[in-house]
């Protein structure tokens, strides 16, 4: 489409969406394409950026958005790796270590899966993070050698390159100074335009609401959802989501190495309840996605035998040996340096745990080092907490609930703080809660 710059007047097209009109394609392709070139400054693309919050857009526009978004990098093509490629993405939370769970089951189950990650953002961790919290581990990987390592081990984590969606880059970093992050169109041009790239042909969806999730709401959740699908299927993906709870953090580990070291637990078949409910219904879809299950429910019994016969466990070892990562520390996981501060927090009263609140916790994390406050702080990988107890468990007066772990003494007396108004006990029990509430297809929504 060729699309000259005089043609166009910036100004009248934030207007059209300021009053709540609809961008022609030409004039969206046009925005996004003049910002990438710098034709358009940033406080035009900031104004642009605010009304589209406020207003949303189509599902049409956001499919020409997404499309111009990836069409700004390289597409890679992974034609020349056999199978069906599948990759999962999970919209934020704490304590979700689920990808460096299914990563290696699936792939050991025969499906190659293709998966370019995020650092930490705010309160959320990131999986680049923890993996670089494994001595050695590189993320920074090219197209290349990205292609390569896929080939060899059907797996390859690296991190978001230079090629891959530039325009997403500059305009996350504008929408993270702009207050105009929780957006459901821009949320799903940012998220689909990085994954289209990848080269993927199926994706699953781990969309999360609650207290520590972007979406609050299950409503919201549930429309961000919707519109994921809608533009990976416009793109020709297999595309299918869950709604999951992001209320109290998921497993009982936060951090970057405490996550990795309950991976690998997960990995020798001893990971939590919760956080194994999540990790293989998303690994079972993806094993159905590539072909190699004739249901969702044979694709978890196959992720499953995975774990149960050692093929999960030696795969992550290669990719981490691949990635030059050491792997006796991954073999033996208590020789890990630990934090030099730690404590316990405790139960103030005897009762039922009614809240764990993800979001204060995550906060409280990243304060004592497991995530950044200012872009350039460096991440401590052995700050975090572990949770003794979950949501519904009974707690006697003194009972850890919660130890934590830090190298930054001055940063202790705040997170603990926090922590504590994590936690509310109460006398009664609470009501049982969903962690898994809905699947949503191109077909619809079902409740599960
Ligand atoms: N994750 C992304 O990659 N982009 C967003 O906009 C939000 C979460």
């Amino acid at each position: 489409m060729n699309l000259m710059q005089s043609s166009y007047n910036i100004a009248s097209l934030i207007r059209k969406k300021r009053d709540r009109e609809t961008l022609k394609e030409d004039e969206l392709r046009y925005i996004i394409r003049a910002y990438s070139r710098d034709e358009i400054p940033d406080y035009q693309m900031s104004a642009f950026l605010m009304a589209v919050f406020l207003n949303g857009m189509s599902d049409e526009e956001t499919a020409i958005l997404t499309e111009e978004m990836l069409c700004s990098g390289e597409v890679v093509d992974l034609s020349s790796i056999p199978g069906t490629k599948v990759d999962k993405h999970s919209t934020g939370g704490v304590g979700d270590k689920t990808s460096l769970i299914l990563a290696p089951m699936v792939a050991a189950c025969g499906v190659p899966v293709p998966m370019i990650s995020g650092r930490g953002l705010g309160h959320s961790g990131g999986t680049l993070d923890k993996l670089e919290s494994i001595p050695g581990f590189s993320v920074n990987l090219d197209l290349n050698q990205y292609k390569q390592v896929l080939k060899k081990h059907n797996v390859v984590l690296i991190g978001q390159t230079e090629e891959i969606a530039p325009a997403d880059k500059r305009m996350y970093a504008l929408r993270d100074v702009t207050a105009t992050v929780e957006s459901i169109p821009l949320i799903t041009g940012s998220i689909m335009s990085k994954k289209l790239a990848e080269g993927i042909d199926a994706l699953v969806l781990d969309v999360k609401y609650g207290k520590g999730a972007f979406m609050k709401e299950a409503s919201r959740a549930m429309e961000l959802a919707k519109r994921l699908i809608s533009v990976g299927e416009s793109f020709g993906k297999q595309t299918v989501a869950y709604l999951t709870s992001m209320e109290e953090p998921l497993g009982n580990y936060i951090g970057n190495w405490h996550e990795v070291f309950e991976s690998i637990q997960a990995l020798q078949g001893e990971g939590p309840q919760d956080l194994m409910e999540v990790t293989e219904l998303l690994a079972g879809t993806m094993i159905f996605l590539g072909g190699k299950a004739d249901s969702v429910e044979a694709g978890i019994e196959q992720a499953r035998e995975s774990i149960r016969d050692g093929r999960a466990m030696q795969k992550f070892l290669d990719i981490v040996e691949e990635q030059g990562g050491d792997t006796e520390v991954i073999r033996n996981p208590e020789t890990y340096p630990e934090a030099s501060v730690q404590w316990d927090v405790t139960a103030q009263d005897e009762g039922y745990i009614h809240t764990l609140d993800a979001y204060s916790l995550g906060v409280a994390a990243v304060e004592l080092g497991a995530g950044r406050m200012r872009k350039e702080d460096t991440i401590d990988p052995q700050a975090g907490l572990v949770l003794q107890k979950k949501i519904g468990a009974y707690v006697q007066k003194g009972e850890t609930i919660v130890r934590c772990f830090s190298n930054n003494k001055q940063a202790t007396d705040n997170a603990d703080k926090k922590i504590r108004q994590a936690i509310e006990i109460k006398a009664s029990e609470p009501e049982k809660t969903t962690l898994i509430s809905h699947k949503i297809t191109k077909e619809g929504v079902v409740s599960l």
